[in-house]
């Protein structure tokens, strides 16, 4: 029996999808722990790109039970529509959604948008997918759950509350309407109730009777560390916990079940949204790595920020999740790429740091220090394709320095190192689940 929690390790995209993918072959349940549909989770199935942002991405091995952790932040629109999507790819996954999960409501996206227009130049750049406003719902202790979707009477009853309290703040607050009548509401969530009712469920106690099973359970993490509510930089952050902590609330595990807590890190940096981002290549060289690793948002198709490989915020990130091995990702997009660069600490008013500082004003006036590295080669897709087949021997000398290099600085093994989008294009050096 193994738990594997796989968290991102960065500031989201580091190909978690991939990785997840990829372990869930060896998995028997894989239950998604923390937020909706702000997610977009990459896995090439059948030579084929899935863009997955509900449902988790171990759909793709045939009855693995997958799950919606109670720590979810559920659009029922969008998961629907995966549905819909993995159905015409003749995929059927065995699914449960924990009744405790949250519905992210029409009204959560209008104020998602409302309140990042109203900010401004102070806005957070968020995907506009509703999830703050979902999750400040959850907070309040006036949220809708999976659960309520099961009795039309109550979910009527919740709505015209809800209906009272939002509509009020769209257009007293923020000067939004809200176009959908109460009755509009009502009407769509009562027709997705009924299409998803049978997949909701005490998911918590699925999963724990799995482990008691001695089954090998795996924990996917949407976001990263670095975009927590807790462990990120507020206010630049999501409104979940992207952390092996919260994958222990999100799935309602107890973290001395957890065996193992893979941190998934991209050889570089890149962030979606505003905030500092303090290794940022804003000329030619993060545009190169841009489009040679095509760094668009999988959810809103916004570029990424790209910047290099940043230690003292996976230091942080290490620590804070409890890494017990590393998933490093894009190896194959860094081959080429001249004047590699790793950030191993910052100048803040004349002091080094080997650690980020607390908050993200801070952040904004750190100096990255860089070290200068030595690259390593442009491979093509099937000479990467053919290194994975070789094993970690067969990486260029200096991509295998560059994993040596990060993994002896956080004091964390490499597990799996990943050249390409593929599961073939993986390398495995520890197997998770082996206990
Ligand atoms: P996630 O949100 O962490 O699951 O990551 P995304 O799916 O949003 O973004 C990662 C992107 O990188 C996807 O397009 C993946 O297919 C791709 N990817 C993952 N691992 C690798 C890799 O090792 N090399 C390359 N070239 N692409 C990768
Ligand atoms: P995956 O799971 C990258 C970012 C948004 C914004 C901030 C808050 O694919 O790694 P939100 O909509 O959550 O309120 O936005 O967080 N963000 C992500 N960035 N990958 C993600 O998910 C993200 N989910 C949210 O861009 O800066
Ligand atoms: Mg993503």
């Amino acid at each position: 029996m193994a738990v594997a929690a796989v968290i991102g390790a960065q500031w989201g995209d580091e190909g978690k999808g991939k990785i997840v993918d990829f372990l869930a072959g060896k998995a028997d349940v894989v239950v998604r722990f923390n937020g909706g549909d702000n997610a977009g989770h990459t896995v090439m199935f059948g030579g084929k790109k899935f863009k997955m942002h509900a449902l988790p991405s171990g759909c793709f091995h045939e009855k693995k039970q997958v799950v919606v952790g109670a720590g979810c932040a559920v659009n029922p629109k969008t998961l629907l529509e995966e549905l819909g999507m993995l159905a015409k790819a003749g995929i059927r996954p065995n699914l449960l959604i924990d009744a405790r999960a949250h519905v992210v409501l029409p009204y959560h996206l209008a104020l998602d948008g409302a309140q990042e227009a109203l900010k401004g130049s102070g806005a957070v750049g968020t995907t506009r997918r509703g999830i703050g406003p979902c999750y400040a719902d959850k907070a309040a202790r006036i949220g809708l759950r999976f659960a309520d979707l099961l009795d039309k009477g109550r979910l009527e009853a919740k709505v015209r509350a809800l209906h009272e309290i939002k509509a009020k703040e769209l257009g007293k607050v923020y000067g939004a309407e809200f176009a959908q009548s109460e009755a509009q509401v009502f009407s769509e969530l009562s027709g997705q109730a009924d299409r998803l009712a049978g997949f909701v469920c005490d998911a918590i106690l699925s999963v724990n009777e799995s482990i008691s099973k001695g089954k090998n359970v795996l924990l996917e993490g949407a976001q990263g560390s670095l975009l927590g509510i807790d462990s990120g930089f507020y206010p630049y952050c999501t409104s979940s916990n992207p952390t092996s902590g919260g994958a222990s609330t999100g799935a309602g595990i107890a973290p001395s079940k957890i065996t193992e807590v893979v941190g998934v890190l991209k050889a570089y940096v890149s962030r979606v949204g505003e905030g500092p981002l303090p290794t940022e290549l804003p000329d030619g060289v993060g545009e190169a790595i841009r489009d040679k690793g095509n760094e668009f948002g999988t959810t809103t198709g916004r570029p990424r920020r790209i910047g290099w490989l940043d230690l003292p915020c996976l230091r942080q990130a290490s620590e804070i999740n409890g890494f017990t091995s590393l998933a490093f990702t894009r190896l194959d997009t860094l081959g080429g790429i001249p004047g590699l660069r790793i950030c191993s600490a910052y100048k803040l008013g004349g002091k080094t740091l080997h650690r980020p500082p607390a908050s993200s004003e801070a952040l904004s006036d750190c100096k990255p220090v860089c070290e200068e590295i030595a690259g390593w080669e442009d491979l093509s897709p099937g000479e990467w394709r053919a290194v994975a087949g070789k094993g970690v021997g067969a990486l260029p000398a200096q991509a295998r320095a560059y994993v040596e290099r990060v993994s002896s600085d956080l004091g964390v093994p490499a597990s799996i190192v990943s050249v390409g989008p593929g599961r073939e294009d993986t390398i495995i050096i520890k197997d998770v689940f082996a206990q």
